[in-house]
């Protein structure tokens, strides 16, 4: 097949070369993007009076056939084609004969190519934020049946104070809103049309840049032609959105990794998000959570992968850039498989309340409360803070815990401690205590699960 390049040179470039230089196995994804753009092109083309309306309409009917036979599976993309813009004029000309060759006045791959990869991410940002709704929708039912299921907080993987479950779980459904804010202000900055940037300096055709942007549903078209072209920071954006919100959900595998070993079993994921041994008949493996976890690895590594790219290219467009596509295709993909898959870990997890509360009643995390019980009857909290220190030593030594130390045992490090202790160092009332904003009471974590349902409705 000739090059539709061929022009200085013959075009006959070596087997190992083209195949070298072919992007096509991994552009084809964006075959609607290209054709819809194309579209456009040629509207604006005619609009303008650089074409008749009537190649205008060849075009277009052209075009959409060519758009409905691949997606019946009538029309095979050819991969021995250079890219899909190449694929998709070379089509087109074979059908509808030479007014084909007149859709790419004005253009070149340079903006064609910027403009497809906006316009697929673009809609790749609405399926990711739809996932991460619903999986926050997920946490956030589990939240609200786990409201008062108390549960050790940790701080250095130490117990630390007396938490509910629902509001740990709250914690990551916060982290989530915010990574849809993120892809939201993502989109602004990626919803702005090159197209028309040309090769890069600009076109000598009388052009209608914000026409054609705006049929393909852009904001603004950019304001500098070489800016166009070379511009990949709304894929860096999108990557290191997607690398916190990775970020989280690797925080959260882990920690299911951790609540599922026999060493908490505060959690059980079910069958069908666990995995057995082939050795081991007894194992039941995190094995979901822990792919998660690994492929945040992978996706920051597609994130630095462009960012290493782009980093010693001159103005304007590289064919370095050709590189762009499959670390942010491969981010998008992965994050969305990890989406699914965690929404059916949680919504499925069984939770064991009773072995949460065991865990609690150990490890002192109420030595706070203690300390807080003194000042209210009067003492300053760093010499509270020691005496519920000697306490809690007391108690280590001697195998007890806060709730069965005896009065008068009590009495011996303090003669302001009363009967009342034990209601100050109960663990339902020192979560209920916690009524601050954002704190762990229940009618608190109430607050939170209102919120997030509302920001996640709009
Ligand atoms: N396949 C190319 C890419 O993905 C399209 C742009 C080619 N432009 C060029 N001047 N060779 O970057």
């Amino acid at each position: 097949m000739p090059k539709m390049w061929a022009g200085r040179t013959d075009g006959a470039t070596n087997k190992i070369a083209d195949d070298f230089n072919s992007s096509i196995s991994f552009d084809s994804r964006m075959y609607k993007e290209d054709i819809t753009g194309s579209m456009a092109h040629a509207a604006m083309l005619a609009k303008q009076g650089i074409i008749t309306e009537s190649e205008c309409d060849a075009l277009i009917d052209g075009l959409e056939t060519i758009l409905s036979d691949l997606e019946k599976g009538k029309l095979k993309i050819d991969m021995n084609c250079e890219d899909i813009h190449m694929f998709v004029e070379q089509v087109l000309t074979e059908r509808i004969g030479d007014v084909g060759k007149k859709l790419h006045t004005a253009r070149s791959r340079n903006d064609q190519v910027a403009l497809d990869i906006r316009m697929y991410l673009r809609s790749e940002i609405d399926l990711i934020d739809s996932k991460v709704r619903s999986l926050i929708g997920a946490i956030t039912d589990k939240a609200e049946e786990y409201k008062d299921c108390i549960v050790p907080g940790y701080t250095h993987l130490q117990r630390a104070q007396p938490i509910t479950f629902g509001h740990h779980l709250m914690a990551y459904s916060m982290m989530l809103l915010r990574d849809i804010d993120r892809l939201k202000d993502t989109k602004k900055r990626m919803n702005v049309s090159p197209i028309g940037s040309c090769a890069l300096a600009g076109t000598t055709y009388d052009t209608d840049r914000a026409f054609e942007a705006s049929k393909l549903g852009f904001d603004e078209v950019c304001q500098n032609s070489i800016d166009g072209v070379s511009d990949r920071d709304f894929s860096l954006e999108l990557m290191s959105d997607i690398s916190i919100l990775m970020m989280h959900l690797s925080r959260f595998s882990e920690e299911i990794i951790l609540w599922s070993s026999w060493e908490f079993k505060f959690i059980e994921l079910s069958n069908e998000y666990t995995t057995g041994s082939s050795i081991m008949p007894q194992k039941k493996n995190s094995d979901m959570a822990e792919l998660v976890r690994g492929k945040t690895g992978r996706v920051f590594g597609d994130m630095i992968s462009l960012f290493t790219v782009l980093k010693g290219l001159p103005l304007a467009y590289n064919k370095d850039m050709q590189e762009d596509k499959e670390s942010v295709f491969d981010a998008v993909d992965t994050v969305k498989m990890c989406l699914d898959v965690f929404v059916g870990m949680i919504s499925t997890m069984t939770v064991f309340p009773n072995n949460m509360l065991k865990a609690a009643q150990t490890g002192f995390i109420n030595a706070t409360d203690l300390a807080d019980y003194l000042v209210r009857k009067g003492l300053p909290f760093r010499s509270a803070y020691k005496i519920s220190g000697q306490v809690v030593s007391y108690c280590i030594q001697n195998a007890k815990v806060l709730e069965t130390l005896s009065i008068d045992e009590y009495k011996t490090f303090s003669d302001v401690i009363d009967n009342d202790v034990y209601d100050g160092v109960d663990l339902k009332n020192c979560v209920e205590r916690r009524t601050s904003e954002g704190g762990t009471s229940v009618s608190s974590v109430e607050k939170q699960i209102s919120y997030c349902r509302e920001k996640v409705s709009k």
